[in-house]
């Protein structure tokens, strides 16, 4: 429902049940293992992919705005979301954070991968180092995450992605 208030515009939405996975990570230690987290992954993925079908990105999917309860997945704060830009070339996205295109919400993902995989991680040594030696994860997952962190070519789509993901 969409209404205003001395002339403040609002809308309500559905209220939903459970905690974000910032909390259930940093504040339950909630601990995902690589086969959890590629599910978690393959789930979101199909909610983007309905996302996306709408035309719309996201553009925020970070760990604070993904809910979980009974093991059911919620997206929310769709407060940075905005239309799909057909026109902005895919090839040539300079902040994929901001993109109006599906790199944007892979990037996220690709973040939001790491996240779930370092709930698992305990340093060995105090020198710090990049997650792909930190994590040491089978080569084809790496390969997926440097995709869609744009190291390496991205997906076309977040449906390539969901069919790339990698089955362990
Ligand atoms: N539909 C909802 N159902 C249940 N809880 C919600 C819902 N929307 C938001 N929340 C709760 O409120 C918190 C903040 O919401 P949200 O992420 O939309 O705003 P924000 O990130 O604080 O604000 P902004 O994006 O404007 O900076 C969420 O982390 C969640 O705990
Ligand atoms: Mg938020």
């Amino acid at each position: 429902m969409a209404d205003e208030l001395e002339n403040i515009p609002f809308f309500v939405m559905d209220y939903m049940e459970g905690r974000t996975f910032e909390q259930a990570i940093f504040e339950e230690g909630n601990v995902y293992s690589l086969p959890e987290s590629i599910h978690i992954m393959k789930v979101l993925l199909q909610m983007v992919i309905q996302i996306h079908q709408k035309g719309i990105v996201h553009r925020d999917l970070r760990i604070p705005n993904v809910l979980v309860h009974q093991g059911k997945l919620s997206i929310i704060d769709f407060g940075l979301a905005t239309y799909i830009n057909p026109k902005e070339d895919i090839m040539k996205v300079k902040n994929p954070k901001r993109a109006a295109n599906h790199c944007s919400d892979l990037y996220f993902l690709g973040h939001f991968f790491l996240f779930l995989l370092y709930s698992a991680y305990t340093p060995t040594e105090s020198r710090q180092k990049c997650w792909q030696e930190e994590l040491q994860l089978p080569d084809e997952v790496k390969n997926f995450i440097e995709r869609l962190l744009l190291i390496r070519p991205s997906f076309s789509s977040a449906e390539e992605a969901l069919h790339s993901i990698p089955d362990i």
